[in-house]
């Protein structure tokens, strides 16, 4: 039986940030939730009857990472991905969010710098501010509405005396690129050439549109040496971000003592019992779920180009190749953040991620979360479509 997409599942009331901070974030509870990355599907059902059984077994002690687990992820990467990753490399880690400030921590000194390419999602600039390193922005290119990588430009920042570690968003987050090998290759290029750690967050790996060129691992192009670190989860893959376990891979045996350290030193070496269950019931079952998900989620993609094309033309997109969000360019709307924001709560009741909040290039942009069943989609941009018209027709 195909998988029901289509069907609502009830979030309220289940701790949820994207439907119960909706008054404190929005000032209101009836927003349709496009915000926070999570999607509104059920986790694959072998996640779930894991971790049923698991639950089953009523002692919730502390825990340690299995054999399994690490297989589990490294058959994976081989057979989805054709990355080949050995055993000692894999270093457990509870988010990726945790692993950005660790990096800045282990890799730079304070005031050092950390090169990051906005738009880009908010804990890129947090983690390094918060463990007071310096900002180091390569702001993305836009041409007819595709971003790129300014090499040039990345290039002068790596060159800086105090750049330390460069931070890759791949797939990117908020403009759903999908690298290119040539992309990467100069990435890594520039990195050599100047000496930084880059770290490579892919947590979006699995989510490439069926009609998109495929996503290549930034590992896959590295050369022994190169200082390359990479974070990866079956958190967004399955839907399961809230039992908060990911992986770092580090070939290099230098730079993976200096994470753990810095791991070791915040006791970050322990996970609950249900995240290493749904980690590895994910990645060894999740497989068939993810490619009806994928079809699924491309179809609402289309119907959001589609709809804002023949309907409000204000707003416009560049169909992403990767990830569940879309990068919503409303400035046709009013150049106003401001005035943005309120539109989209008060008129149109729709409550997305502003884009400023991903840079100053994300100014009159706005982030939409596509990963919900096609009906409230649906829902979402009528009103949309009928506020626009009662503001600004
Ligand atoms: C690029 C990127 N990295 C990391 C995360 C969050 O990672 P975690 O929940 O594992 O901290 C997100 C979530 O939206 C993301 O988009």
């Amino acid at each position: 039986m195909p998988i029901d997409f289509d069907k609502s599942v009830i979030r309220e009331q289940t701790c949820s940030v994207k439907f119960d901070a909706r008054r404190a974030v929005f000032g209101k509870e009836d927003v349709i939730p496009l915000w926070v990355a999570d999607m509104d599907f059920p986790a694959p059902e072998a996640v779930t009857r894991a971790l049923e059984t698991r639950a089953r077994h009523p002692i919730y002690g502390y825990t340690l990472f299995p054999d399994s687990l690490y297989q589990s992820m490294i058959d994976w990467y081989r057979d989805r991905h054709g990355w080949t990753i050995e055993r000692e490399w894999i270093l457990m880690a509870p988010g990726v969010v945790p692993s950005l400030h660790a990096a800045c921590l282990a890799f730079s000194e304070p005031g050092e710098g950390v090169i990051i390419q906005p738009p880009v999602y908010p804990p890129f600039f947090s983690s390094v501010k918060r463990t007071d390193r310096t900002v180091i922005e390569n702001p993305l290119d836009c041409v007819d509405g595709r971003y790129t990588m300014d090499f040039e430009h990345l290039e002068q920042c790596a060159a800086r005396d105090d750049a330390r570690l460069l931070v890759l968003c791949s797939p990117h987050n908020p403009v759903g690129r999908v690298w290119t090998d040539e992309e990467l290759r100069a990435v890594l290029d520039i990195a050599r050439r100047h000496g930084l750690v880059v770290l490579s967050d892919e947590i979006h790996c699995d989510l490439v549109y069926p009609d998109k060129p495929t996503h290549c691992m930034l590992a896959r192009l590295a050369e022994a040496g190169d200082a390359l670190v990479t974070a990866v989860a079956p958190s967004k893959t399955f839907n399961m971000p809230g039992l908060g376990l990911s992986a770092l891979v580090i070939p290099d045996p230098d730079r993976r003592r200096a994470m753990k350290e810095v791991f070791d030193s915040l006791h970050m070496g322990q996970c609950n019992p249900f995240s290493i269950t749904g980690f590895e019931a994910g990645y060894r079952h999740g497989g068939p779920w993810l490619d009806e998900l994928m079809p699924y989620l491309q179809q609402n993609r289309d119907y959001v180009a589609d709809f804002l094309a023949q309907r409000i033309p204000e707003v416009t997109m560049t169909v992403p190749e990767g990830t569940y969000l879309l990068w919503l360019d409303c400035r046709g709307l009013t150049p106003d953040d401001k005035a943005l924001k309120q539109f989209f709560v008060q008129d149109a009741g729709i409550g997305m991620n502003p884009g400023a909040t991903f840079g100053d290039n994300g100014r009159g942009f706005m982030r939409m979360n596509i990963g919900c069943p096609r009906p409230l989609l649906e829902q979402a941009l009528e009103r949309i479509e009928a506020a626009v018209i009662r503001r600004f027709r």
